[in-house]
């Protein structure tokens, strides 16, 4: 997992700012009862999702485990350094958990482990909003990079922390719904810049001569340094 505490001055920029954290906030809203008062939101980050969820007759609080990502987090919203698997709230006692973007990060035993204690503190009939298939979002635009990345990561994907059968476990779904990662779309050439940065899991499990091989197919596209469009992720409300 990346340093988050290093992250933090550079997070909100880098990972589509306002226009992504509005989109997810609408999208949690869309999922969300209305009579939803106490939510905490776990791994909160720079709390830039979590502010847009405060509003009139509704308490929220951000968890995180990163005091660098909670520095900037407090300026915005009430917070409070913790453990996604040890939760400073007591049984039953939350309306709705929201979890953007953390349990690809988590091994699939500690990802199962997060959703236990996330279905510990809500309320029977609470809701754990959740991003699933994160990292699928990017190779499903149906878009020439997509066309070539897809069937080589496929091959070497293991199963997703995120995935919906694993984190639905002992809950309903109550509801579905995505979010643009805003300007997340990659160019062909950043795109192949990444593959041999700082790139995917699974690409460190291609063999280096396959690994070149998808650099030159992606260099071969059109528009080299056109964004392609942005991913969308999917959330999901899981009913306790
Ligand atoms: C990709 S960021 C997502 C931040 C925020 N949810 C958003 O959408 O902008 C992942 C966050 O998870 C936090 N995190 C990772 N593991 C955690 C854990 N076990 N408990 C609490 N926070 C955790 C990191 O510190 C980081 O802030």
């Amino acid at each position: 997992m990346l340093d988050y505490d290093s992250e933090a001055d550079h997070y909100d920029l880098t990972r589509g700012g306002d226009a992504r954290a509005a989109a997810a906030a609408t999208a949690i809203e869309e999922l969300l009862p209305g009579g939803a008062r106490v939510l905490a939101d776990i791994a909160c980050g720079t709390g830039i999702v979590t502010s847009r969820l405060a509003g009139p007759g509704r308490r929220v609080v951000g968890v995180d485990q990163s005091s660098g990502m909670l520095a900037v987090a407090r300026t915005r919203v009430d917070v409070v350094r913790g453990d996604a698997l040890a939760l400073p709230f007591a049984d039953g006692s939350l309306d709705a958990v929201t979890m953007i973007w953390l349990l690809h990060l988590l091994r699939p035993d500690t990802a199962t482990a997060a959703v236990r204690e996330a279905r510990r503190v809500l309320r029977p009939g609470g809701l754990l909003i959740t991003t699933v298939g994160k990292n699928d979002a990017a190779f499903a635009t149906g878009c020439d990079v997509a066309a070539v990345l897809n069937p080589v990561r496929e091959a070497h994907l293991g199963a997703p922390s995120d995935a919906l059968d694993r984190v639905a476990q002992g809950f309903a779904v109550a509801g579905r719904t995505g979010f643009a990662g805003v300007g997340q779309g990659r160019s062909p050439r950043a795109w192949a810049e990444k593959l041999v940065t700082d790139g995917y899991g699974w690409a460190r499990r291609v063999p280096a001569a396959d690994l070149a091989e998808l650099g030159v197919r992606l260099a071969a596209l059109p528009e080299q340094d056109r964004a392609r469009p942005d991913p969308v992720y999917t959330l999901v409300a899981l009913s306790k």
